[in-house]
């Protein structure tokens, strides 16, 4: 294996387009937080996501703050959400001192609906929020969820973080679920803007609000006026250039990333099934927790990086007094799943090296 390059779970695939595009946006003097390409940049993320309107911010968990924020979200509130996802997820609502509640996944590794709609039916008074993730870029199932939120009262927000480009089964749009939804623009992820997150949603007073809190919370005149403190979140005009150079591509890279999940299926891995989803990581089950350490120990000898699934929210030192409803199927995925390499960039060669390693 020695000389051979590092193969990575999921780099980022940009080339001359991107470069090309913080060039243009760099000699326009928009090097700020504002400009036509942010602009553009929301236009398109708006038509993506099915939605009115997008913010375009600094990250997907600044995008989860700014909602947060929105809402009005503190320790009056209850905020419910999955227990396999990564920590972002919860970490503003957790700063805002709201009272988390997990639920646990079913075997497609999101949530479980059944636990969900029982978290929801044993809350008792108070503002609920329930956080719908796509886990891996596979969509939860919108309307289900949505339906419970409806019957319970809850607010629901859609957090496709990892699930730009990806549709549900019945081909509605990733992010469309939901008062409002995010998405990530991370290095690891889909569509990088290096790091870069976005607010989409239906609702004008919501958009209009994210995007005052994400620049201060100025107020429309000619000095500095302020009803309200808010945050420095906004996207920079030459990262929105990087992102509509990504967005052009999206159709390779969708397409990319499904014949990654092809291959590894191919191959008779025992893999968390991608739907219809982006297959941003594709997550492979091994038959006991041993054989998933043995297996990422291989890979990382071969100079392959892989990681375990997310270690779930309850199982996290942190959150140890947070109540979860069930855990088992979490916990299972989390002992025996592995992602595997899915970038975008993935050689056939590579692949054949990561197949090697795996059989
Ligand atoms: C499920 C989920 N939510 C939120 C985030 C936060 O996004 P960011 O890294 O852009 O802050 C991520 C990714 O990092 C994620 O995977």
């Amino acid at each position: 294996m020695k000389g051979r390059p590092r193969l990575f779970l999921s780099p980022p695939w940009v080339g001359p387009e991107e470069r090309r595009a913080v060039e243009r946006a760099f000699d326009s003097g928009y090097v700020a937080p504002c400009g036509p390409l942010v602009d553009a940049f929301e236009r398109e993320l708006a038509k993506l996501s099915g939605r009115k309107y997008a913010v375009a911010v600094s990250s997907g968990t600044a995008a989860l703050d700014l909602l947060m924020a929105h809402l009005g979200v503190d320790a009056s509130w209850t905020v419910v959400a999955p227990t396999l996802t990564f920590v972002a997820t919860v970490g503003p609502a957790h700063h805002r001192g709201a009272r988390l509640v997990f639920v646990d996944s079913d075997a497609t590794g999101n949530v479980d609906l059944a636990l969900l709609e029982r978290a929801l039916s044993d809350l008792k008074g108070g503002r609920v929020l329930v956080l719908g993730v796509d886990l891996y870029g596979r969509c939860c199932d919108y309307r289900a969820i949505g339906r419970l939120c409806r019957r319970y009262g809850a607010v629901y927000v859609s957090d496709s973080a990892e699930a730009v480009g990806a549709k549900t089964e019945r081909g509605e749009p990733a992010g469309s679920a939901g008062l409002a939804a995010v998405y990530s623009f991370n290095g690891n992820k889909i569509v990088t803007t290096s790091g870069g997150g976005a607010v989409v949603t239906d609702s004008k007073r919501l958009a209009d609000h994210v995007r005052k809190l994400a620049q201060q919370s100025r107020e429309t005149c000619v000095w500095y006026e302020h009803r309200e403190v808010g945050y420095n979140y906004r996207l920079s005009n030459l990262l929105a250039g990087v992102g509509l150079a990504q967005l052009a591509k999206l159709p390779a890279i969708l397409e990319a990333r499904r014949r990654n999940h092809d291959f590894y299926r191919g191959l008779g891995l025992d893999c968390l099934p991608a739907g219809t989803g982006n297959c941003w990581l594709t997550v492979a089950l091994l038959s006991t927790r041993r054989d998933r350490d043995r297996m990422l120990d291989r890979l990382a000898k071969a100079d392959i990086e892989a990681r375990p699934v997310w270690k779930p929210m309850h199982l996290q030192p942190v959150f140890a007094g947070c109540p979860v409803y069930g855990g088992a199927v979490s916990e299972d995925l989390f002992a025996r799943g592995i992602c595997l390499p899915s970038g975008t960039g993935l050689a056939e060669d590579d692949l054949t090296r990561i197949a090697d390693v795996l059989l």
